[in-house]
């Protein structure tokens, strides 16, 4: 949620801040905007709208200096317009700040400032922060950098930020809490910085993560020093990016989601990879290796999570109550934080997120463990903020995940909580060796039958034609199905635009059956199962009232293609499984539908792929 990158060192900014915003895009494209410091002048540029609006916008404009900062915006306060995009600067545009986050207290300190003469441009939380450095360095008679440390010991909320000075040629001052921000290193004192990794990772793979309330001072002259808002200094840990340059690519896909529709053969491999044997029959979380008996003799486990993560951990209650017969909840991160939770050191609190940013599953977690809860963490990107504060945890594995709706995340998210719910059935005895190795093997063959369902992508397009004009869509499933019809739900609505809902397929007779007509498109997952039958007669209670049904059915299935309109078939597989498998023709529908109705896939209107705002 808003990016930020900057750069200070001997090569020429601009087109590393623009082609760091283009990267960082999808965590908001409500506007976009660069401060360059060139011989002590200081010029910014911002604009309403895409990265390359701003591009076109800076055409033929003085765009030298070697040292700069851009931010890419998600509004939060303020609509998206040119006067409040980031950077916003001083009165006398001596210093400019960029900033993703929230300042709680900023309506207290604008009076104030106001107050005090300053005026304001614009109704950002943001700008409060540069005036109020300004008002500092003045009244206290402090240089910049304790300026920037007393500001933001006055602050209350979310920041990383980036401040830039005219005064300070060679320096920039980052600072970071709750928001993410990560410093790369170069050659010889120059210095990057970023929102994530990805605008880095082409120039240097030796980063630092800065952590909560640390002052990052990157300067061309005298090199990199850490403060702690305490005034404590902190040695530097560098790290080495595992990230690689083509995995931030389209790979000659249109789209940033349909690429990442296909890569899930392989990550679903590159998740389990190493964490099963088939023939020696285990399974292993490395990263919880500490933490199977806490597991095992926990009170309950309780899973935190949003979204499309959210969807995830309801699978995974599904799996671990079958299989190892452990008590699950699945809570909503942001509801579980404001209820005041019963918790306690018997619970595990587990939080499942794709970014580990997402500010309210961080917050669910923090109170989790001021309560004496174990936190564990379930995040598929290395070094996120959730992954440093938990316990213990593991790591998904997907690669980047760019579109901003969740495909490979999640498919990868549920290959974990069937591995977690396997070992703890292996280890507490749930489940018989012969069911265990059964869905250990089978779990093998779930990259070759998801591939075998991406071959029916023609398919599944000629029917996504056929519900492109829409207004309302119905998902249902049962079981560990229903999950992934909630989250078919979500992909088709938050891409095409289309109102969509999920539901148990049981549940439509208690209301929403009143929605069906001969408009409604109505998409079943009808599996062979425990639940098939079942489902066939909600299938027929659908057809009685002229509903459109799109079945996802087990190949050879014949009932159901006598009664559906259009059936689409996956292979056969264990029903622990079926989540795997039946999400991905979901993810093909509302990619082709989004595409025929002409919506911007990657980056849909309103959302930005990290929430790291509450
Ligand atoms: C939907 C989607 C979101 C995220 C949610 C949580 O496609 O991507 O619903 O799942 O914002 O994000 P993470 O998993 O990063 O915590």
């Amino acid at each position: 949620m808003c990016g930020i990158v900057a750069y200070v060192g001997n090569k020429e900014a601009y087109p590393i801040l623009i082609r760091g915003l283009k990267r960082l895009e999808y965590r908001g494209y409500d506007s976009a905007g660069i401060a360059l410091l060139n011989d002590k002048e200081l010029n910014i540029y911002k604009k309403q709208g895409k990265v390359s609006e701003l591009e076109a916008f800076t055409i033929n404009k003085n765009l030298k200096g070697n040292i700069g900062i851009g931010h890419t915006r998600w509004a939060t306060h303020g609509l998206p317009n040119d006067v409040n995009s980031h950077p916003h600067f001083t009165t006398n545009k001596d210093i400019a700040i960029i900033h993703n986050g929230i300042i709680e207290n900023y309506s207290t300190l604008k009076e104030e400032l106001i107050s005090r003469g300053y005026q304001f441009r614009s109704e950002t939380d943001t700008e409060v922060i540069v005036h109020l450095i300004d008002d500092i360095m003045k009244t206290e008679k402090v240089d910049l950098v304790e300026a920037v440390r007393h500001a933001l010991l006055s602050v209350t909320g979310a920041y990383a930020l980036v401040v830039i000075s005219n005064k300070h040629p060679d320096t920039l001052i980052a600072a970071r809490k709750s928001s993410p921000l990560v410093v790369g290193i170069g050659k010889e004192n120059e210095f990057y910085l970023a929102s994530d990794a990805t605008p880095i990772v082409e120039y240097t793979k030796q980063v630092v993560y800065l952590n909560d309330e640390e002052i990052a001072i990157l300067d061309r002259n005298s090199g990199l020093k850490i403060v702690h808002l305490s005034k404590e200094e902190k040695t530097p840990y560098i790290q080495e990016l595992e990230l690689h340059l083509e995995a931030l690519e389209k790979g000659g896909f249109e789209h940033f989601m349909l690429k990442e529709i296909f890569e899930q053969p392989k990550t679903i491999h590159d998740c389990f990879r190493g964490r099963l044997n088939t023939e020696q029959g285990w399974v292993n979380l490395g990263g919880l290796k500490d933490y199977h008996q806490k597991l095992l003799n926990a009170n309950r486990l309780i899973f935190v999570a949003c979204g499309t993560s959210w969807h995830a951990a309801q699978v995974g209650e599904y799996l671990i109550e079958e299989l190892a017969r452990i008590n699950v909840e699945v809570e909503y991160a942001s509801e579980f934080r404001y209820r005041n939770p019963i918790i306690n050191e018997q619970d595990v609190v587990i939080a499942i997120s794709q970014s580990g940013e997402t500010a309210d599953t961080l917050a669910a977690l923090e109170l989790a463990k001021s309560k004496g809860a174990t936190i564990i963490g379930i995040c598929n990107v290395v070094g996120s903020s959730i992954s440093r504060i938990t316990d213990a945890g593991s790591y998904t594995h997907a690669g980047p995940e760019i579109g901003v709706a969740s495909t490979k995340a999640f498919t990868a998210q549920v290959t974990i909580l069937t591995l977690l719910a396997l070992l703890l059935a292996n280890k507490k005895g749930t489940v018989s060796a012969a069911k265990f190795h059964e869905i250990i093997s089978e779990l093998e063959n779930i990259p070759k039958k998801v591939k075998e369902i991406l071959d029916k992508n023609n398919l599944i397009k000629e029917i996504a034609t056929q519900y492109k004009d829409a207004k309302n869509a119905l998902y249902l499933g049962r079981g560990s199905s229903f999950p992934v019809a909630l989250e078919g739900a979500l992909k088709l609505k938050e891409i095409s635009y289309i109102h969509a809902e999920g539901y148990p397929a049981a549940e439509m007779k208690h209301g929403p059956i009143a929605l069906i007509d001969e408009e409604m498109p109505v998409f079943v997952i009808a599996t062979k199962g425990t639940s098939y039958e079942k489902v066939v007669s909600n299938i027929q209670e659908v057809k009685a009232r002229k509903g459109k049904i799109i079945a996802i059915v087990t190949e050879g299935d014949e009932q159901v293609k006598s009664m559906a309109d259009h059936i689409i078939e996956i292979p056969d597989t264990n029903e622990h499984l079926v989540p795997l498998l039946a999400t991905i023709p979901f993810q093909l529908l509302s990619y082709h539908i989004s595409v025929m109705r002409g919506c911007n896939v990657d980056q849909p209107r309103n959302l930005a792929k990290s929430v790291t705002v509450e």
